[in-house]
C-alpha cells in the first residue's frame, strides 16, 4: 500500500491514486458504519456497554458521523473524481504521486482527528466539532 509513496513518478501506474482512495473509502465505510451499528445498539438497548466513558453515546456519535462523512463519503467522491476526470478527458492525472500522498495524509489526519474526538476534545457543535489537527491535512485535496 505504501510502496508508491516514495517511488519515481514514472513507475507509478495510472489509476493508483483512485485505487488508494477507493480502498481507503471502503475501510472507512466498514469502520464508520460499524460504529453506527454500535451507537444504534446503544439507542435500542440502553444497558448495552455501560460504565466506560470513552464508549458512551456522546463520545461515539460524532466519531461515527465524522468517519462516514470525511472518511467514507468524501474519499469515495475523491476516488470517483480521480477516476472519471482523466477517463472523460482522455488524459491522465497531473501527478499520481500527489494523489497518493493526498490519500495517505487524509487518512493520517482523519485518524488523528477521530482519536481526539473520541477522547472528548470537541467544541460540541455538530459538523464543526472536529479538532483542527484533522482539518489541517484535508486542504491538499
Ligand atoms: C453510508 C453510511 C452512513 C452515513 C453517511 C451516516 C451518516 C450519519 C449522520 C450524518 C448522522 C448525524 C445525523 C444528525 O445529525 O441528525 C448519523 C447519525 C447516526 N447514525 Fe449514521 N450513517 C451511516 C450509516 C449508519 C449505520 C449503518 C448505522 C447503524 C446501523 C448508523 C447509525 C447512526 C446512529 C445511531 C446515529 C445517531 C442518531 C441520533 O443521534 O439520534 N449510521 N449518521
Amino acid at each position: 500500500m505504501f510502496k508508491y509513496l516514495f517511488a519515481r513518478s514514472e513507475d507509478i501506474p495510472e489509476g493508483s491514486a483512485a485505487v488508494y482512495f477507493g480502498f481507503s473509502a471502503i475501510t472507512w465505510f466498514v469502520i464508520g458504519t460499524g460504529l453506527g451499528a454500535f451507537n444504534a445498539s446503544k439507542l435500542a438497548f440502553p444497558d448495552f456497554v455501560t460504565g466506560l466513558e470513552f464508549v458512551s453515546f456522546g463520545h461515539m456519535r460524532q466519531v461515527h458521523v465524522h468517519a462516514v462523512i470525511f472518511g467514507w463519503i468524501s474519499m469515495a467522491f475523491a476516488m470517483a473524481m480521480m477516476y472519471m476526470t482523466p477517463a472523460l478527458g482522455n488524459t491522465k492525472l497531473w501527478s499520481e504521486k500527489l494523489g497518493i500522498w493526498n490519500a495517505f495524509l487524509w487518512n493520517v489526519g482523519l485518524s488523528l482527528g477521530l482519536t481526539l474526538l473520541w477522547s472528548g476534545m470537541t467544541s460540541g457543535r455538530e459538523y464543526s466539532d472536529s479538532p483542527g489537527s484533522s482539518i489541517c491535512t484535508l486542504p491538499p485535496s
